[in-house]
């Protein structure tokens, strides 16, 4: 099992102007442990997600994932877009088993493993349905489903549950604890939610405003399974608080301007 590191990652996109969007950022997460990633909007989440699935070389530093360097070397770890991606001509199936096959999976145990996480994935029965019959949150299981299939052991997850309503929302959350708790994979997962980073994580970073950096990472050591009763316990109220004031702290620096290229 591997984990992922990232030391001193500096990145801007040049275009007609200089975006500085990632500032010497470093984080590192155990073999098999659950870290979320929370920020305002476009303080460079994504971008640092795209670093470490080896799509965008950095500037500066080091991203590695089970020891072996991302730059310019995608694959290592699966990652799962912030927009679900799913081929509107391929079935259910054919989209699950999508990564595991550029993986080098061959198709007849790519489809069968498919086919045994359809149930936990709670897919059952739409294995040849359309991306378009689906509903939204059945479409991000979907894309789960591709992400957990693809052989590696660190799983990048750009808000799974973005574009959910707030009761799905809950159970996609208490779904994923449990499919994660029987993966032990290492996760990487993108929120804007400060309580569905603290219920589902290990450790929950911070990241302030671009050009990001992380401003604090908060450990969330409670025991597991989790119930959502959790969020009214004080040691969960605390760590809460601790968070939003990290964020408002982070917020409270001025972020930098486009420069001129
Ligand atoms: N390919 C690109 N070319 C130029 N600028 C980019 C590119 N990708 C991202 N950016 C800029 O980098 C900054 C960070 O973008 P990023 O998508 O990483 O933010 P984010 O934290 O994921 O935001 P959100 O929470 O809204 O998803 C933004 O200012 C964005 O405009
Ligand atoms: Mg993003």
């Amino acid at each position: 099992m591997s984990g992922f590191a990232l030391r001193r990652v500096n990145h801007a996109f040049r275009g007609e102007r200089v975006v500085p969007v990632l500032d010497d950022v470093s984080l590192d997460a155990a073999p098999g442990t659950f870290v979320s990633l929370v920020g305002p909007s476009g303080c460079g989440k994504s971008t640092l997600l795209r670093v470490l699935a080896g799509l965008l070389t950095p500037d500066g530093g080091e991203a590695e994932v089970g020891g072996q360097s991302t730059i310019g070397r995608p694959g290592l770890a699966a990652f799962m877009p912030q927009k679900d991606l799913l081929l509107p001509w391929r079935r259910a199936l054919q989209n699950a088993t999508l990564g595991a096959e550029i993986a080098g999976m061959k198709r007849p145990e790519a489809r069968a493993r498919a086919l045994a996480l359809f149930d936990q994935f709670g897919l059952t029965g739409f294995e040849r349905a359309w991306p378009a019959q689906l509903s939204g949150g059945m479409r991000q299981r979907l894309a789960l489903l591709r992400t957990f299939l693809t052989p590696a052991d660190t799983l990048l997850l750009d808000e799974p549950f973005g574009a959910l309503d707030a009761i799905t929302r809950r159970e996609m959350q208490a779904w994923l604890q449990e499919v994660w708790m029987g993966h032990q994979r290492t996760v990487l997962f993108v929120t804007h939610d400060v309580e569905e980073a603290l219920l589902l994580s290990d450790r929950v970073a911070v990241m302030s405003p671009r050009p990001g950096r992380i401003a604090t990472v908060v450990d969330a050591p409670f025991a597991r399974p989790r119930l959502p009763s959790l969020v009214t316990e004080p040691a969960f109220v605390s760590r809460k608080a601790a968070l939003l004031a990290a964020l408002d702290d982070a917020m409270a620096r001025p972020s930098l301007p486009p420069a001129p290229g």
